[in-house]
């Protein structure tokens, strides 16, 4: 095939890219996204700041945007993301844990409700975990007023809202296996499916270095996927775009079954929230990398 989004659609994936609402008006822009994309996640507009500015009042027009595009284009959404501690008003910060909690719990509900049927998965919770040697979770409002127990809430309520949309927790730095980070989440996603909290899949951001993915990325794929979730590879990107970083990234996936698709978080460099990195797939003009042909190949191989 001779797209992103067909050549994994070949064996059953998808091939994904952060769209920013405000680059809808671009033609130079949508050109390279509905050729090459099947799958959209909005890079801003589904998180709290921009979807409940203050407490009740919800703003769901720059996500509905990025929603229309993509069903007049044929491109299925992941939803990202109902809870996390960043772009995160300053209004819920401030609340009392019993408040937060109801906030919390109308927060998923709303949001969810608001786009049932609309979002092939959602990631429920993002970065809870904290980074270096602690396994442990974050501290962050909801950690530290609603304790550890506030990620599997969030999941019961997720599912509450929406039973069809699958659920998902979503995180960066977990793609190393050995790292205490990796084996706090994975923990995590066990004990979930050993008590039956509701979780679907877990998101592997995969920020790389120049280096790419770390060699036992495919690995801890597939422990994750043994435990009973889909896995997914959720906001690429790689400093300085090397191809074999690159096709390395996506044959980690593509073998690996229940390694269900591919976002880059960004398409042309100029887009990337790390733009001095150059690490997306496309130049600033909008012209193919030779890491878009790698990721080609690796997609047509698999
Ligand atoms: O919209 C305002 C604009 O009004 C203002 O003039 C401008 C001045 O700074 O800021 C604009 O907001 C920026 C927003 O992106 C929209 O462009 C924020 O400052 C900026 O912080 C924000 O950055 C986003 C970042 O998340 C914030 O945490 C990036 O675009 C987005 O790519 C990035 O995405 C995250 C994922 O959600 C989670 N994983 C990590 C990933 C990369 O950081």
């Amino acid at each position: 095939a001779s797209s992103l989004g067909a050549a994994a659609a070949q064996s059953g994936r998808y091939f994904g890219t952060a769209v920013p609402a405000g680059k809808l008006g671009t033609s130079a822009y949508t050109a390279i996204l509905d050729r090459e994309f099947n799958m959209i996640t909005p890079e801003n507009e589904m998180k709290w700041d921009t979807t409940e500015p203050s407490r009740g009042n919800f703003n769901f027009g720059p996500g509905d945007q990025i929603v229309s595009h993509a069903q007049s284009h044929g491109q299925r959404m992941r939803g990202h993301t109902l809870v996390w501690h960043n772009q995160l008003p300053s209004w819920v910060s401030n609340l009392s844990a019993s408040d937060l909690q109801s906030a919390m719990d109308n927060h998923i509900t709303t949001e969810m409700n608001h786009y049932k049927g609309k979002i092939y998965a959602w990631d429920v919770v993002n970065e809870a975990f904290a980074d270096g040697g602690s396994g442990q979770q974050r501290s962050s409002p909801f950690h530290d007023k609603l304790g550890n127990g506030f990620i599997e809430h969030a999941f019961r309520t997720a599912r509450a809202a929406d039973s069809s949309a699958k659920l998902c927790y979503n995180d960066y730095n977990i793609e190393n296996w050995s790292d205490a980070k990796t084996q706090g989440v994975y923990n995590m996603v066990k004990d979930f499916k050993s008590r039956g909290v509701p979780i679907d899949c877990v998101g592997f951001q995969s920020h790389f270095g120049t280096g790419g993915p770390p060699s036992s990325f495919q690995t801890t794929l597939s422990n994750f996927a043994a435990l009973g979730v889909d896995v997914q590879i959720t906001e690429l990107d790689i400093a300085q775009a090397g191809s074999t970083q690159y096709a390395n990234t996506v044959n980690a996936c593509v073998h690996v079954s229940r390694c269900t698709g591919i976002t880059v978080w960004g398409i042309r460099d100029s887009d990337s929230w790390r733009s001095g990195d150059n690490p997306l797939l496309f130049d600033s003009n909008g012209n193919p990398k030779s890491a878009y042909t790698a990721v080609l190949n690796a997609l047509n191989a698999a």
